[in-house]
């Protein structure tokens, strides 16, 4: 599998008057704006990031690429062999979101292999983007918007899925058929022992740069794909002594992290329970909305985007939260670039706006002050 590098990077040193010293990066970053409320969570990432350009004299240059329903629109296909080039030109991307309303939108007239969802999915494989990293912090400032009873949230979390991302149900021989007269669909689940080894590789090297913890999570009580899921992943802990490693099983894991999010560190597990678990882990934080996520390959290359969907709904009225692009262009950042003094400036950012109570309206509470997509962005630029 080809994977994407990062080619056009070059550091020089900055001129002593430039920035704040240290390493200036020129560095090449697809964007995906997408469809829904990507093109406005995406043009307020930018704006963050080209305040970190200015501040600490690095250049970012970018690259639109088109996916999902907005390449449907001009090609009639999801993703084009161009924008997978494009992408493989570059550093890193930084995604917002695809796809549209299921019941309205033409895109889903087309046929599933046609539609945005399938554009996401095709880059992902095409990039071997096969790690996906979504943490799971609750904010002390958000903890009135966490769903869960006081008692649970007092002891706050920090935890970090690791997603399967280019294997499993996702990626297996499908078909709907009929059989004696009786429609039937097929997908297909399965893992060998390369794919899960490298991505359990993944969450025990993270896991050490955390608490040193790995919760392993799978249906081996069921299943013979997640049978071999844990045989590897018990073979793999033997080289990390140092961390330690549990097993789960995906639905008692459902409700674990309703009732002791607390005991998560790193959550390794295969790509469709890690869909679905993202999701709620993402939620008892208080909002979706504030969730980023990387997908990374064997390079330094990552496809950053926030954890939620596109929000047709909302889209163009200014009304959704940006915070999780900003995030993952934060993720971008340390990951693909290297540049972590610049991460944590963002997400320090981000949380002195929240603790002087900004809210857009997915994590708003009593006694905070409403604000739209494009002022949250401001704020966030003005504290960088
Ligand atoms: C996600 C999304 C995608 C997935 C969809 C849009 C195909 O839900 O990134 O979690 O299921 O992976
Ligand atoms: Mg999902």
């Amino acid at each position: 599998m080809q994977t994407a590098g990062r080619k056009g990077t070059s550091a020089f040193l900055c001129k002593l008057d430039a920035g704040l010293g240290g390493m200036c990066m020129r560095c090449k970053i697809g964007v995906i704006s997408g469809d829904g409320i990507g093109p406005e969570i995406v043009r307020e990432a930018r704006e963050v990031l080209e305040k970190v350009a200015k501040v600490y004299g690095h250049t970012f240059e970018y690259t639109e690429l088109l996916l999902g329903g907005a390449s449907i629109d001009v090609y009639g296909i999801p993703l084009t062999e161009e924008t997978i080039e494009k992408a493989k030109a570059c550093d890193a991307v930084l995604m917002g979101s695809i796809g549209g309303d299921a019941k309205t939108s033409p895109w889903y007239q087309l046929e599933p292999s046609k539609r945005p969802e399938a554009g996401l999915l095709g880059i992902r494989k095409a990039l071997n983007l096969f790690a996906n990293l979504r943490p799971a912090y609750l904010y002390e400032e958000l903890r009135a918007a966490c769903p869960l009873r006081e008692d649970i949230s007092a002891a706050g979390f920090d935890m970090l899925i690791m997603r399967e991302l280019t294997g499993g149900l996702y990626f297996g021989e499908r078909k709907t058929e009929e059989v004696d007269g009786v429609l039937t669909a097929v997908d297909t689940l399965s893992y060998n022992e390369t794919e899960i080894r490298r991505i359990a590789k993944r969450a025990f090297e993270i896991a050490r740069k955390r608490r040193g913890k790995v919760c392993s999570v799978d249906k081996a009580n069921v299943l013979d794909s997640s049978r071999l899921w844990r045989k590897i992943v018990e073979e793999m802990a033997k080289e990390y002594p140092d961390v330690e490693l549990s097993h789960m099983y995906v639905d008692n894991c459902a409700m674990q992290l309703v009732m002791n999010p607390a005991q998560f560190d790193v959550i390794l597990t295969e790509n469709m329970f890690g869909d679905i678990l993202s999701d709620e882990a993402s939620m008892v934080t208080g909002s979706i909305g504030m969730l980023s996520s990387a997908s990374l390959n064997d390079t330094k290359f990552g496809l950053y985007e926030p954890s939620h969907g596109s929000a047709p709904d909302i889209a163009g009225q200014d009304k959704a939260n940006p915070i999780a692009t900003i995030l993952s262009a934060a993720m971008m950042l340390r990951y693909s670039f290297d540049l972590d003094k610049e991460a944590d400036a963002i997400e320090e950012a981000v949380r002195k706006v929240l603790k002087e109570g900004y809210r857009t309206g997915d994590i708003m509470s009593d006694g905070c002050e409403y604000v739209g997509t494009q002022k949250m962005g401001e704020l966030i630029v003005e504290k960088i």
